[in-house]
């Protein structure tokens, strides 16, 4: 590893996993993320060097030595504890698949099956990437684009709109990227862009954070140098 794909002494917070969205005490809304991206990403970045805190929605995944782990259900609870763990971080990566959208209430006691329909009120969730790379000490904030299609112009607009310092698309789909062991991500940041193709996870990993430290030392440098 050379001097610029270190990150000793760095603080980096990462999200993985999915969320769940209570219906009621036994059911719950959520999505296919299975955490296997975000995890490996916190232990290439404490092999790196980071000190590492992982933010994890439910999965069935050993915690990498080294890493300091906050098990949470709900975007709302992941949402607070990364707003917990923010001040002081210098990079955050942003790997979970936040679910967008919450039952508006979620029912005290399990629903009956008294009607052959049923309609379920959803309201929108905060956006967790987007309040972190608003923050006035804004880390150096890396998210994630999940797309089954135009998946470079969406992860650009993901790009400029939520005002990223880089983004690592996956194209996504009926097994592809989510659940599986490998992935190929095409990584962007304002000044270039670089294709980390189809491998495992783990490799990957290994390889967008040597991405982000080589990104986040030229804009910390520059920072330094205003
Ligand atoms: O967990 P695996 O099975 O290994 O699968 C890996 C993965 C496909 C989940 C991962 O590689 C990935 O793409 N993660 C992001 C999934 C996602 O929700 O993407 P998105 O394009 O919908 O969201 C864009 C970004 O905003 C993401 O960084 C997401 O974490 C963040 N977000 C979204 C909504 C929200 N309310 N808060 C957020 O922080």
């Amino acid at each position: 590893m050379s001097h610029t794909e270190s990150l000793a002494g760095v603080r980096v917070v990462v999200t993985a996993g999915p969320t769940r969205e209570p219906i009621d005490p036994v059911r719950y809304i959520s999505n296919r993320s299975s955490g296997k991206m975000g995890f490996a990403v916190a232990k290439a970045a404490h092999q790196a060097g980071a000190q590492v805190t992982l933010v994890s929605g439910p999965v069935s995944l050993a915690t990498p030595t080294g890493v300091n782990r906050i098990k949470v259900e709900s975007a709302a609870e992941m949402h607070d504890v990364v707003q917990q763990f923010i001040s002081g971080a210098d990079i955050f990566i942003a790997a979970a698949a936040v679910a967008d959208y919450r039952p508006q209430q979620s029912a005290a006691q399990k629903i009956k099956k008294h009607s052959d329909t049923m309609h379920l009120e959803l309201v929108r969730n905060p956006d967790i990437l987007a309040s972190v790379a608003a923050l006035d000490n804004a880390p150096f904030t890396v998210g994630f684009a999940a797309e089954t299609q135009d998946m470079e112009a969406n992860a650009r607009s993901k790009l400029m709109g939520k005002r990223l310092d880089m983004i690592a698309a996956n194209q996504v789909g009926n097994k592809v990227a989510f659940d599986q062991d490998d992935n190929e991500l095409l990584v962007i940041w304002r000044g270039g862009s670089k294709l980390l193709p189809m491998q495992d996870k783990q490799t990957l990993a290994t390889n967008l954070v040597a991405c982000i430290a080589r990104q986040y030392r030229i804009a910390h440098s520059r920072e330094e140098k205003q």
